[in-house]
């Protein structure tokens, strides 16, 4: 007899029982179907669509060229694979600072046209405008604050944020906000973990960290450094799992050496 095993999708509120349970919630990037179904099946709580798609994917320096289509086109091959995460998409730069309608229209499109079910925007109290028109029509947000990659120009590095007391206190009350904004969650990236673990027990919020130490309430890493397929990116918060940059070189060289050996196909391998 076979037995129909339905799978429970991960929502925004069994995030926040996960929370209330002491259970750590977690997340990974994944921007392509196969990558996604992979992470997915391995059992993954949260699936972010990261803009970083600009830099593992694209190439590019910073998460600044990517464009709304390129982010759609990215997320819903990642929502035809995920048939259990919570599929949470970046709102890319230019898409909705300054402008809450043009935030609004913006969300609007990632969930009609790739089927995820959330967003994620960076900053604090200045995009709370933005962020209020989008909860209004019903998309769950996720906040992201500390070091937000999109403002690269404005911080000259991609060093630890919030070490100084000025700059804690603006992301603590930036957090308050987000949380009173209705935000389900919230992403510090590369802050002190003193300060992530304070935040993180003094919300209700899942508080989700990248290189904020083990007081979060989740980690999230990009999928291509844990599993090194980024050879050159180790900075000290990343964990590497596997070295996948080497595994694929080496098949790769191999196939090369036998496709010239006249190695493969082989007898077996053929027609
Ligand atoms: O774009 C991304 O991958 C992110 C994570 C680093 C949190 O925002």
């Amino acid at each position: 007899m076979s037995v129909n095993k339905e799978i429970k999708r991960v929502t925004t509120h069994s995030l926040q029982a996960m929370k209330v349970r002491g259970e750590k919630i977690a997340m990974l990037t994944a921007y392509d179907y196969s990558m996604a179904a992979i992470v997915d099946d391995a059992g993954i709580d949260v699936i972010l669509v990261g803009d970083s798609a600009s830099n593992v994917m694209a190439g590019h320096e910073t998460t600044l060229p990517i464009t709304l289509d390129q982010m759609i086109y990215h997320a819903s091959s990642v929502v035809r694979a995920a048939k259990r995460a919570l599929v949470v998409v970046d709102l890319p730069f230019g898409s909705y600072q300054g402008n809450s309608k043009e935030a609004l229209n913006s969300a609007i499109r990632i969930m009609k046209e790739s089927g995820a079910h959330a967003v994620k925007i960076e900053g604090g109290v200045e995009i709370a405008e933005s962020v209020s028109r989008i909860l209004t029509a019903g998309i769950p947000v996720m906040g992201h604050l500390g070091l937000t990659p999109q403002s690269i120009y404005k911080f000259g590095t991609y060093s630890v944020r919030a070490k100084e007391e000025a700059e804690a206190q603006k992301l603590k009350e930036d957090v308050l906000k987000l949380q009173e904004l209705g935000c389900f969650s919230v992403v510090l990236e590369k802050i002190p973990a003193a300060l992530a673990r304070e935040v993180s027990s003094t919300v209700q919020i899942p508080i989700i960290g990248i290189g904020a130490g083990n007081g979060c309430d989740g980690q999230v890493l990009v999928i291509h450094d844990m599993l090194g397929i980024n050879k050159g990116f180790r900075p000290r918060f990343l964990r590497q799992y596997a070295s996948l940059y080497d595994v694929m070189n080496e098949a790769v060289q191999h196939y090369v050496s036998d496709v010239k050996a006249q190695e493969f196909p082989s007898d077996k391998e053929q027609y």
